[in-house]
């Protein structure tokens, strides 16, 4: 990325396509959030949300879910642009205690598996009753990791993807759908 900012352009103008429309999505999380309704039914569930990716997805999923939860977030990552760099930075923790409880996991997307690896050994070292992912996207072509993902949105090819939550350095995240950044944006 050269420079925040679009030169006068919209948002969506600096998009070379849609990968998944905000049709798709808001269908598919209903979806999901019935799943976990009912898979938890009456037992205490805190959902957590990896910071900043997993916001948009996260907000629109809880409202599918009709029972009482607890929710929170944690920032964690592990990228610089768009290069893995292979380890975890925690720089917000939860404060919700979970020992005992069931965890839910949400992330925007599963690349390398590296983050979500690390995010769940923490949370069972923590003594969690059961620890389960959801994310948005997965490219499963990109895994290092053999990491389990009990709720996946959609599968994706390898495409740097912004849009509903996911960025490039930042921008995008406010886009409604999953789309790929005009190359002129990231060369
Ligand atoms: P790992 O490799 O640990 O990476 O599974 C997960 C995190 O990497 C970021 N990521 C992306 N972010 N578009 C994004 O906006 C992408 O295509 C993409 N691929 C990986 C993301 O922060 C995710 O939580
Ligand atoms: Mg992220």
């Amino acid at each position: 990325m050269k420079k925040f900012g679009s030169g006068g352009k919209n948002m969506r103008e600096m998009i070379d396509k849609i990968l998944i429309t905000e049709d798709e999505i808001s269908k598919r999380v209903a979806e999901l959030g019935k799943e976990l309704e009912k898979e938890y039914g009456d037992r205490e569930l805190v959902v957590i949300g990896i910071l900043k990716g997993s916001v948009t997805f996260m907000s629109d999923l809880i409202r599918h879910i009709d029972k009482p939860i607890l929710v929170d977030y944690m920032a964690a990552s592990s990228y610089e642009g768009s290069e893995s760099t292979g380890h975890i930075k925690i720089s917000k923790d939860i404060t919700v205690p979970i020992k005992g409880k069931d965890v839910l996991i949400v992330e925007d997307i599963i690349d390398t598996g590296n983050t979500l690896s690390h995010i769940i050994e923490l949370f069972k070292e923590r003594e969690a009753r059961s620890v389960k992912t959801i994310t948005l996207l997965t490219k499963p072509s990109r895994r290092q990791k053999n990491v389990e993902v009990e709720y996946i949105g959609f599968e994706i090819p390898d495409y740097f993807v912004v849009g509903y939550g996911l960025d490039y350095n930042q921008i995008g995240r406010n886009l409604p759908f999953v789309g790929v950044l005009k190359e002129e944006y990231y060369k």
